[in-house]
């Protein structure tokens, strides 16, 4: 899918060559007084029959108009022209479109956007026509190839936020796809690939380490995960350098778990094709380090992906078992089905020897989070100030919102072990923030931040799939960590 940015007043998108024009109204203002071209003068006739309210959401369709080239036109009430406002409006938008086999959007803004709703804009648009395909034998392809937006002026801003959500897109799409994919079509050897094709060019590094390496490491809390799995795992090592080697790198670990059935632990039989999401956290490295390759920014990134299946077996973990994890602590897993903090753990240890200047974690990791947030924001966990507020001002900025949740010492109480120096479960309360509990003893050396995307990395019901997120809040944080002069300077290298 491809974006493209105009500066042209609406009198002039009209003559465009266009399937469809999606107008983006606001509720007041715009060029409704002055314009006398025929969006304006329907506009005007069905606002003066009441039946073009200027209420977000409201909407106006209509279909080859004397003097207007796209056969489609949209209007819709964009209210104020908030970012969950412009989402909404353009969801709808496309709803009223998507039977119709467009391949060229026009989108014009009546007044003046910022560069982040022109983010959320896009992003909306990209997410509502993206269309799986990779499993089908009669795949149906998205249409739609070309979004134009345009405005009466267009400033760098805007061309910088084009830029952005151009590789944005990309990257979000990545993480859709491989978390779509179903775990035989995803596993731990394919998600390797996967990484090492994303990690071309001059700037990447990509190591895959199988079963050997892993246990030369002394990774016995990731191993005993992967015991009951025929596939193989892998340890997947990303690097991305945009700075000098000196500057210290942020450490992305996302959890790759391709199939979780719980282990001996075994989930009930509901639901559990879902869990082939269970390598979202993966998903989303992977996502961000595709849009790192388009945008080049001046900072250093590694990821970490611990990836295997989480099997019952004859072979595998079993409740009770003492394992060593790669930090010398000793485990005592009560709960197989508790397996993605024992694959963190490990990474988390081995993502010392970078010497970070912050590690984040990426995990569906507690049905807990879901409930108590759902879909809307990620749980963030933090034992950084500074760190837990740049990820927030991220999530916020991108549409892609967390939450900060506690992590008070109080919390770890449950995960006492008789047996071990830690247990792998506490009780049922809290669930989500036991499990940052149990993490948190593992990230001591560097500012760490750890992100539950289980109830946001994926729609259940009706409209199920990945969404591909948390890749916006990584990346606008990343952008952000490159600072305003590193992003202007990749800006130029693009240009
Ligand atoms: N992958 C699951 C978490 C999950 C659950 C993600 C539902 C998305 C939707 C994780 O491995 C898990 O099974 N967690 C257990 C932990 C429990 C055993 C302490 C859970 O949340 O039930
Ligand atoms: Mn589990
Ligand atoms: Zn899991």
């Amino acid at each position: 899918m491809n974006f493209e940015i105009q500066k042209r007043a609406l009198s002039r998108v009209i003559r465009d060559d266009l399937d469809a024009l999606v107008v983006l109204w606001p509720s007041q203002g715009g060029v409704e007084g002055s314009d006398k071209g025929p969006i304006s003068v329907v506009v005007r006739a069905a606002a003066a029959h009441g039946d073009f309210e200027h209420k977000p959401g409201a909407m106006l369709t209509f279909y080859a108009h004397p003097g207007i080239q796209a056969r489609h036109v949209v209007v819709v009430c964009i209210g104020e022209g908030s970012a969950a406002q412009v989402r909404s409006a353009v969801n709808a938008a496309w709803g009223a479109l998507k039977s119709a086999k467009i391949k060229r959007l026009g989108l014009h803004a009546t007044t003046e956007i910022s560069g982040k709703t022109l983010q959320v804009a896009a992003c909306a648009l990209a997410d509502a026509s993206y269309s799986y395909t990779s499993t089908l034998s009669k795949p149906k392809p998205r249409t739609l190839k070309q979004v134009v937006f345009s405005a009466e002026t267009v400033n760098a801003e805007l061309r910088d936020a084009l830029a952005h959500t151009q590789a944005l897109v990309a990257g979000i799409e990545v993480a859709k796809e491989w978390a779509n994919r179903p775990a035989n079509h995803a596993t731990p050897s394919l998600l390797a690939n996967a990484a090492k094709a994303i990690a071309k060019g001059p700037a990447f590094k990509c190591e895959v380490m199988g079963p050997k390496e892993v246990t030369k490491l002394g990774m016995g809390a990731f191993l005993a995960v992967a015991r009951g799995a025929a596939e193989p795992l892998r340890f997947i090592v990303m690097r991305y350098s945009g700075a000098p080697a000196a500057q210290a790198p942020v450490v992305l670990v996302g959890k790759g778990i391709t199939f979780d059935t719980g282990g001996i632990s075994i989930k009930p039989a509901a639901e559990m094709d879902e869990m082939k999401y269970d390598m979202s956290g993966a998903a989303s490295v992977l996502g961000v380090f595709k849009a790192l390759g388009e945008l080049k920014p001046a900072i250093n990134v590694v990821g970490l992906i611990p990836a295997t299946e989480n099997m019952p077996d004859g072979q595998a973990v079993k409740p009770g078992d003492v394992v060593t994890s790669m930090s010398g602590q000793t485990i005592e897993i009560l709960n197989t089905d508790a397996e993605g903090r024992l694959v963190l753990c490990d990474a988390l240890t081995y993502a010392e020897r970078f010497k970070p200047r912050a590690v984040i974690d990426i995990a569906t990791l507690t049905g807990a989070c879901v409930i108590a947030l759902g879909g809307v924001r990620s749980g963030l966990f933090s034992s950084d100030d500074a760190l837990a507020q740049a990820l927030q001002l991220a999530g916020d900025a991108s549409g892609d919102a967390c939450w900060r949740m506690p992590l008070d010492e109080d919390y770890a109480e449950g995960l006492k072990s008789r047996y071990a120096d830690v247990a792998n479960v506490a009780g049922r309360q809290a669930g989500s923030v036991t499990a940052a509990k149990f993490l948190q003893r593992f990230a001591s050396r560097y500012p760490w931040a750890h992100l539950d995307i289980a109830g946001t990395a994926w729609r259940s019901g009706a409209a199920k799939g990945a969404t591909g997120r948390p890749v916006g809040l990584l990346l606008a944080y990343l952008l952000a960590q490159a600072g305003p002069a590193a992003a202007k300077a990749a800006s130029n290298r693009r240009r």
